[in-house]
């Protein structure tokens, strides 16, 4: 990768096909890895996705050879047997593993992935994830359940979607709930006064409203995932300091949540319009580097070719949680 990044260089933005970026990124480097890939990739990711997968040896290291998973044989038969019942998951899974793989490299001993995925991938994701990471990795299953938009009449409307979060080392991933933000109780009339005015932990089940249209969060990105959800995950789930990774970064929420909250990040998405979304979200925070890594675009370009979205993003006003403030790197 151009612009070699340690962690000792300052949070960065990176343009790219973040396959081609992940390998060059050091191993254990990430204290958390926040994921929100795009749903049905479908067979146009499959070619490009295989062509510059590494093959991971049982131990976990990166041998020659094709592919075994960290479990070996055991993730195999089970990856053959699942696959098997369905063309489109088999094609967003060929597309997935690859980047897993590299997730699982680059995250700290300590580290955590928060896999957030849709209700029709989640549950063969599941049994995969189990498989690769080994079942004793799994942390939790966060449903972020919502209530916005049409409601199918012909069964119940789907109105969650699910995070599989995972640990490298379940003896020694960091996790510390007491800093989450609190939620208020659903029947405060069976708790204590004080009870009630500290307000209770949230559990595994998160009630929390969509980006809303027309509120002050909105950056226009299509597929923007709300501060309060992402505040929870980071909040729990890493230090101050430490470095947090998204490389299906879109509107840049991770990074954006990461600086508010004095963590450091890098963010990766191969889409002109997410750079242009993410140039205007860090407009106000110093020290963040931008990298284009695509071949074709040069530097700067995202946010100049399209007119369109540089207006409605130059016209949003980012609140200073949001947005955050420059931090020492
Ligand atoms: C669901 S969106 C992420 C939205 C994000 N969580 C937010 O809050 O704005 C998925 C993103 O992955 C990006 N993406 C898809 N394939 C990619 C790839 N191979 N490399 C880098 N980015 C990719 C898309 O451009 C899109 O912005």
């Amino acid at each position: 990768m151009q612009n070699a990044w340690t962690p000792t260089s300052p949070s960065r933005v990176i343009h790219a096909n973040n396959l081609e970026v992940l390998p060059g990124l050091p191993d254990g480097a990430f204290t958390l890895i926040y994921l929100d890939p795009p749903f049905n990739t479908g067979r146009s990711q499959k070619r490009q996705s295989t062509t510059s997968v590494r093959s991971v040896a049982v131990d976990g290291s990166h041998a020659a050879g094709t592919i075994t998973g960290f479990k070996g044989q055991r993730y195999e038969r089970i990856k053959g047997d699942l696959l098997g019942y369905d063309d489109q998951f088999e094609d967003y899974w060929a597309f997935l593993e690859p980047r897993l793989i590299e997730a699982w490299r680059l995250l700290a001993d300590d580290g955590t992935l928060y896999l957030h995925l849709d209700y029709r991938e989640a549950h063969y994701a599941k049994v995969l994830l189990d498989a690769l990471f080994g079942r004793e990795c799994f942390l939790n299953e966060l449903i972020w359940a919502y209530d916005y938009g049409a409601k199918s009449k012909n069964k119940w409307p789907t109105k969650h979607d699910t995070i599989l979060v995972y640990v490298k080392n379940p003896a020694r991933y960091y996790f510390d709930s007491t800093t989450v933000d609190r939620e208020p109780y659903m029947a405060p009339g069976l708790v204590t006064p004080e009870k009630v005015a500290k307000g209770k932990l949230p559990t595994d089940v998160w009630w929390h409203t969509i980006v809303s249209p027309t509120g002050k969060e909105k950056t226009g990105y299509p597929t923007q995932k709300p501060v309060g959800i992402l505040r929870r995950i980071i909040q729990a789930s890493s230090r101050e300091g430490d470095w947090v990774l998204d490389f299906f970064a879109g509107s840049g929420t991770t990074g954006a949540v990461a600086n508010a909250l004095g963590r450091r990040f890098v963010l990766i998405d191969q889409n002109p319009e997410a750079l242009a979304v993410m140039r205007v979200r860090f407009e106000l925070v110093a020290g963040i580097d931008f990298s284009d890594l695509t071949e074709e675009r040069p530097e700067n370009d995202a946010v100049g070719s399209q007119p369109s979205l540089r207006k409605r993003a130059s016209q949003q006003k980012l609140p200073q949680s949001i947005a955050g403030t420059a931090r020492p790197n």
